[in-house]
């Protein structure tokens, strides 16, 4: 039998056009000293004000990456983000990853993506490798349209789509959940971008993200989720884990 290639991920539509936001968002210093991106048209910061550095490394790599590493004994994860805007977790994932000589396979999901230019304000460079930063730089704006190896052992691809317009044969083995908190953009943190989101994850894999509710917790138990109440990220006391039951 002859398998063709077929494309893995998509996204219905893509409507939004780099510039359109870019000019909103200011570089801004965060409690810990690393940098993140408020957007004016929103009236929100890419990350916690008490610590990007922080809030990414705690809520994304450590509960998130490093729990289900630890709990598979994989030597191989696949990543979905939600918001990936910066590309900080995707940064500080990669270098974890390449340190645990773990093979990464990770897809964003950006509405409206950042230049280069802009992400290259970040400082991001003083905390991963400066081969990944180097590489990531000049790869990004073609992993805005296929996927791309950023080193041996990790491939990025960024869907530049609404979450609702994302949709892929693949499954993963974790979702990092960074959207806008529910006060600003309500509509991720409901049912309908809650349960297609969680459909791309595998039985086991796990959710993660760096608030917690009552309404997440009834949504993501109705949808066949465990839930963990774990300690939060600096500034947050505590944040929500998931399993995807088997
Ligand atoms: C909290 S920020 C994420 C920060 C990011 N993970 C980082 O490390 O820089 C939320 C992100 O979601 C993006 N976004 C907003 N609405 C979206 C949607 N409907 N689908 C996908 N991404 C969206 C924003 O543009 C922004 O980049």
């Amino acid at each position: 039998m002859i398998i063709h290639h077929i494309e893995t991920n998509s996204c219905k539509t893509q409507t939004h056009d780099l510039s359109t936001m870019n000019h909103e968002l200011q570089i801004v210093t965060t409690a810990d000293g690393s940098k993140t991106i408020y957007n004016a048209q929103v009236g929100e910061h890419y990350h916690s004000r008490h610590g990007a550095l922080q809030e990414s490394l705690h809520v994304f790599v450590n509960a998130g990456l490093d729990y289900f590493l630890a709990q598979s004994g994989a030597q191989e994860a696949s990543i979905l983000e939600v918001g990936f805007g910066t590309g900080l977790n995707f940064l500080l994932s990669a270098a974890y990853c390449t340190n645990h000589q773990i093979k990464l396979q990770y897809t964003g999901i950006e509405a409206y993506p950042l230049t280069a230019e802009m992400m290259s304000q970040t400082g991001y460079e003083q905390y991963i490798p400066t081969a990944l930063w180097d590489t990531y730089l000049q790869q990004y704006p073609d992993a805005l349209k296929n996927e791309v190896n950023t080193d041996a052992h990790t491939k990025l691809q960024v869907a530049h789509c609404q979450l609702m317009d994302f949709t892929t044969i693949q499954l993963y083995d974790i979702i990092y959940f960074d959207a806008f908190a529910a006060v600003h953009q309500p509509e991720m943190w409901e049912l309908p971008a809650i349960s297609h989101v969680s459909s791309f994850l595998k039985p086991g894999g796990v959710f993660v993200t760096y608030a917690i509710t009552g309404n997440l917790k009834r949504m993501l138990k109705s949808l066949g989720f465990s839930i963990q109440k774990i300690p939060g990220a600096p500034g947050k006391r505590e944040m929500l884990r998931a399993i995807r039951e088997l």
